[in-house]
């Protein structure tokens, strides 16, 4: 299978499993990312899935961990599983460009020149933040939803570093359990499942 047919079906698996939420506003929110490079983005710069549609790669794995880990957790709303995990990194649409970056050759003294993506932020209104921000815009989400999507870089979120947010963060994490699940599997797919 081609890259792009790759994509195209990891696109209709995505787009089937948040209809199936029936979340009034789910459909306006696919129109809306369909105008947006969602689906063609890259997960990072350089990292993980930092490949054409890798961004979509990363959301589908972070589903089918999160949907596994599900067996412990209990989270008993499956909608939420869902608009959780799917749209975890919706604040990296419209966010990476192409540039091009010399780089060393290795062993080398000369510099050439790549292809790289890097960061142009519109909105620099924090991750997670961001996240919830644009989604809210389109659907309503539960307050499990918020909470779990504002908090699931964990303790990578410089957020939660502070005194007060780090108290913030584990109380969220304490009431409830869909927070620290989504941001294990975010983590668990980042390191693991590229
Ligand atoms: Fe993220
Ligand atoms: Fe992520």
């Amino acid at each position: 299978m081609g890259a792009q047919e790759q994509i195209n079906e990891l696109k209709n698996e995505f787009r089937e499993l948040l209809l199936s939420t029936r979340r009034e506003g789910i459909a306006d929110l696919l129109a809306w990312l369909e105008e947006t490079d969602f689906y063609s983005a890259p997960a990072s710069t350089s990292k993980h899935g930092a490949y054409e549609g890798g961004l979509l790669n990363h959301s589908m794995n972070v589903y089918k961990l999160l949907a596994n880990f599900n067996k412990n957790i209990k989270c008993d709303r499956e909608d939420s599983l869902v608009i959780a995990s799917l749209l975890h990194d919706v604040c990296k649409t419209n966010m990476y460009v192409k540039g091009i970056k010399n780089v060393k050759t290795p062993g080398k003294r000369e510099w050439t020149e790549k292809e790289v993506y890097m960061i142009e932020d519109e909105l620099p209104i924090g991750h997670g933040e961001k996240s919830v921000y644009l989604l809210m815009k389109h659907i309503d989400l539960t307050e499990e939803e918020a909470i779990a999507i504002r908090w699931h870089m964990s303790g990578y979120d410089d957020a939660a570093r502070s005194y007060i947010g780090g108290i913030t963060q584990s109380k969220a994490f304490e009431k409830y359990p869909l927070a620290p699940a989504l941001a294990i599997a975010d983590m668990y797919a980042t390191y693991f499942a590229d």
